[in-house]
C-alpha cells in the first residue's frame, strides 16, 4: 500500500473514533458540539494520529488503545488550528478547504470549541478504555499536557506572535518551530512507546526520529505557504510574507530550505534503523511529509 492509501485508511479509522467520541445531543448547548465537530471531523491529514497508530504498531499495542490515544491528539491539533486561525492570531478565514470555525460560528463559540476540544481530550486520555495499566494512562496525560502547554505548543505558538515583530536568528526560529509543530509530533511517536512499554533506546530512536520530522514538517508547511497551491492545500497562501514571520524560508530562502528538509528527512529516516520492517510506514510517512502539496 502507498503512504496516502494508508493515511486516508488510518483517517477513516481515527475519524470513527472522534465521531463516537464527539457525539451529538440537543441540549441547548449544542451549538459548542456542532463546531467542535465540524473542526474534529473535517478532512485533514491525520498525521500525528498516524504516527500514533505507526508508533504503537512496532510493540503490538492493542488496536483501539492507540486509536484513543490518536484520537485525543487530534483533538488537541485541531483546537490549537481553531485558536490560530482567529482575528487575534492568524486570522485565517479558510482551514482545510472550508470556512474556518469562527467565520462559520462566531468567534466566542471557536474558542469555546477549542477549549472543550483540549479537555475533552484528557478525559479520554485519562478513560481506563484507554489502557489497561492507570500508570500508563498518567504518563500519556503527562506528556500530551507539556507537549501541548507553555513549554510545548503553546509556547511556540507565543514566540510565533512575537516573530512578527522580531528578526530572529536561525536558532530561534529552530527552537520556536520545536515547540509549535515538534512538541506534537514528537508526542505521536512517544506515545507508541509509552503504550506498548517500550524499552528506553526504543523510545529514544523514536524521539530522535521525531524531532527532525518535526522540524521537517513546518519547513514543509512554510514552503507551502510560498508555493503551495490553495485549493489543494485548503487554506490561504502567502500568509507568513504577509505578517513578516520569520521562518526557515525567510531566512534560507525555498532552495535551502527544501534542501534543509530533506536532510532532516535522511536523517529521520536513520534513526529508525533500530526497527527492522516493521517502521515501514513511519519511513514512508517521513518522506511523504517534504514530498506533499498539502
Ligand atoms: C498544520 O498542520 C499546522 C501546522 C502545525 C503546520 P497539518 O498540516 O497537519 O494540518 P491538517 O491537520 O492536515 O489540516
Ligand atoms: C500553526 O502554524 C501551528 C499550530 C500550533 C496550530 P501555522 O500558523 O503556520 O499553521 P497554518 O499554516 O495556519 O496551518
Ligand atoms: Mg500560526
Ligand atoms: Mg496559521
Ligand atoms: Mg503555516
Amino acid at each position: 500500500m502507498n503512504i496516502e492509501a494508508m493515511l486516508a485508511e488510518n483517517a477513516r479509522a481515527v475519524t470513527v473514533v472522534l465521531e463516537s467520541l464527539l457525539p451529538i445531543h440537543d441540549d441547548p448547548e449544542a451549538r459548542l458540539i456542532e463546531a467542535m465537530r465540524y473542526s474534529a471531523l473535517s478532512s485533514g491529514k491525520r498525521v500525528r494520529p498516524f504516527l500514533v497508530a505507526s508508533s504503537a504498531s512496532l510493540f503490538d499495542v492493542t488496536k483501539s488503545f492507540a486509536l484513543r490515544v490518536a484520537a485525543a491528539l487530534e483533538m488537541v491539533h485541531c483546537y490549537s488550528l481553531i485558536h490560530d486561525d482567529l482575528p487575534a492570531m492568524d486570522d485565517d478565514e479558510l482551514r482545510r478547504g472550508l470556512p474556518t470555525c469562527h467565520v462559520q460560528y462566531d468567534e466566542a463559540t471557536a474558542i469555546l470549541a477549542g477549549d472543550a476540544l483540549l479537555t475533552r481530550a484528557f478525559e479520554v486520555l485519562a478513560d481506563s478504555e484507554t489502557h489497561t495499566d492507570p500508570r500508563v494512562r498518567c504518563d500519556l496525560v503527562w506528556r500530551l499536557a507539556r507537549a501541548a502547554g507553555a513549554e510545548g505548543m503553546v509556547g511556540g505558538q507565543m514566540l510565533d506572535l512575537m516573530a512578527e515583530r522580531h528578526t530572529l536568528e536561525m536558532e530561534e526560529v529552530t527552537r520556536l518551530q520545536r515547540m509549535k509543530t515538534g512538541a506534537l509530533i514528537a508526542f505521536a511517536c512517544e506515545a507508541g512507546a509509552v503504550l506498548g512499554k517500550a524499552s528506553d533506546s526504543a523510545r529514544q530512536a523514536l524521539l530522535a526520529y521525531a524531532h527532525d520530522l518535526g522540524l521537517a514538517f513546518q519547513i514543509a508547511d512554510d514552503l507551502l505557504d510560498v508555493e503551495g497551491d490553495e485549493e489543494e492545500i485548503g487554506k490561504k497562501t502567502g500568509k507568513d510574507a504577509a505578517a513578516g514571520k520569520a521562518t526557515f524560508v525567510t531566512l534560507l530562502g525555498v532552495e535551502r530550505a527544501r534542501a534543509q528538509s530533506y536532510m532532516l528527512i535522511e536523517q529521520a529516516v536513520q534513526h529508525l534503523e533500530i526497527f527492522p520492517e516493521s517502521a515501514q510506514p513511519l519511513r514512508s510517512l517521513a518522506w511523504y511529509v517534504v514530498n506533499r502539496s498539502h
